[in-house]
């Protein structure tokens, strides 16, 4: 596809994630250490995503180059690196000849030493479409819920979050869907404005309805289990929203987990943060088997007689040793992810029942 002003593209990370050259040959990548394997990237396609479309197991969790999870080494071949100042790659890595699967594109075939792993491949392959954004609603003063409707319908689990290349936005951000679905024609995201912030700024001044975003997915482990058979706990603060009002409709919906309780923790400043509520009250079970716990962490000055504190302090409050026998998924700012882990590893929670995907 070329340009509306008829030059091409010089370089692959210039190009929109839905153009493609058109003239070069699909890359193989092969396997160094599991040589019975190999895969083709799609023109312009990163090493990560294009291993993850062929159903393989490549190790990942944030997808925009901060984790570190997806280091992968190049035997034979090169490629360009998307994102040069990626927080998950050192100068260490690169002098080991080692890329970040993510943002690597291959400039021709490679061979690369990565261990796959079974619980990274894909239960619903990710694509790369445009979506048409069917509506802009308020969810507080500064998280919006945008829906989107891709041009091809894909599948997506309770929990799991896609790329969202906002037009005139440098790269992708992750944002993580909202809702459930059956036929993947719905994908509804909750966004926190981050102040300052490329992506959110333009989302929540620039974009309309009726506009078309490129999106990418799904993508993301930390994805509703409906064969884990304890009570569920969802701690969400600001930012982490929208993967947990996903796990909660996902657990409402689900008949094998019918058995179950469900625990929905969602932390914010001030009362005029506090969400989540609205939408679980809809569930079926809302009040018998789906409870909802709201904490604020600044209540000073404010018209509050609820828990106050962080949202690892009021799940210890609540649960205490409950913890260990419990299936916790969490979602929100890395200072909040971080003391819920740490507060996981003292109550000593199995970390096989601990689902997330940090956000960056
Ligand atoms: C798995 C995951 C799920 C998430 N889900 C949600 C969600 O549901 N709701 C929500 O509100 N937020 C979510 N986030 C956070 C979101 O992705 C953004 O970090 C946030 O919206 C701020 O983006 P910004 O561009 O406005 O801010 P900025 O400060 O401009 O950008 C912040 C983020 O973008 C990264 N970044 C900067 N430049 C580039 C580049 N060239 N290419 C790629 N990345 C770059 C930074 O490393 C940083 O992580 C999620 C993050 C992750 C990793
Ligand atoms: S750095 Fe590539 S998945 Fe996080």
């Amino acid at each position: 596809m070329s340009r509306q002003d008829g030059r091409q593209p010089s370089r692959a990370s210039e190009m929109h994630p839905l153009e493609t050259h058109g003239t070069l040959e699909m890359p193989t990548i092969k396997l160094t250490n599991k040589p019975d394997v190999t895969f083709n990237c799609a023109d312009g396609d990163t090493v990560l995503r294009a291993a993850l479309r062929a159903g393989l197991g490549f190790p990942y969790e944030c997808n925009v180059g901060s984790c570190g999870n997806c280091l992968f080494e190049i035997a034979e071949g090169t490629v360009e690196h998307e994102r040069k100042d990626a927080p998950g790659w050192n100068e260490r890595h690169k002098s080991r000849n080692r890329w970040l699967g993510c943002q690597a594109r291959p400039k021709g075939d490679l061979a690369i030493k990565v261990n796959l792993r079974d619980h990274y491949a894909p239960r619903f392959k990710p694509a790369r479409t445009s979506a048409r954004v069917e509506s802009i609603t308020d969810v507080t003063h500064d998280i919006r819920e945008f829906r989107l409707k891709p041009a091809a319908a894909t599948r997506f689990l309770p929990g799991q979050y896609a790329l969202l290349y906002v037009p005139g936005v440098e790269g992708a951000r992750a944002y993580s869907m909202a809702n459930i679905t059956d036929d993947g024609a719905i994908w509804d995201f909750q966004i926190k404005k981050v102040p300052g912030g490329a992506a959110t700024e333009r989302l929540f001044s620039g974009v309309e309805a009726g506009e078309e975003i490129a999106i990418d997915g799904p993508f993301g482990m930390a994805y509703l289990r409906e064969d884990a058979p304890r009570d569920i706990l969802c701690l969400a603060g600001g930012s982490g929203l929208s993967p947990m009002v996903s796990i909660a409709r996902g657990f409402a919906a689900c008949g094998a987990l019918q058995g179950q309780q469900l625990h929905f923790v969602y932390g914010g400043r001030q009362v005029r943060d506090i969400a989540g509520e609205q939408f679980l009250t809809e569930l079926a079970g809302f009040g018998s088997r789906i409870h909802y716990y709201p904490v604020l962490s600044m209540p000073e000055g404010e018209n509050w007689s609820g828990r106050t504190g962080f949202i690892h302090d009021a799940a210890l409050a609540l649960f205490g040793d409950k913890l260990k026998e419990m299936e916790i998924y969490f979602a929100g700012p890395p200072a909040m992810a971080n003391a819920v882990v740490k507060m996981m590893h003292e109550a000593k929670v199995p970390q096989a029942q601990v689902h997330y995907d940090q956000f960056y």
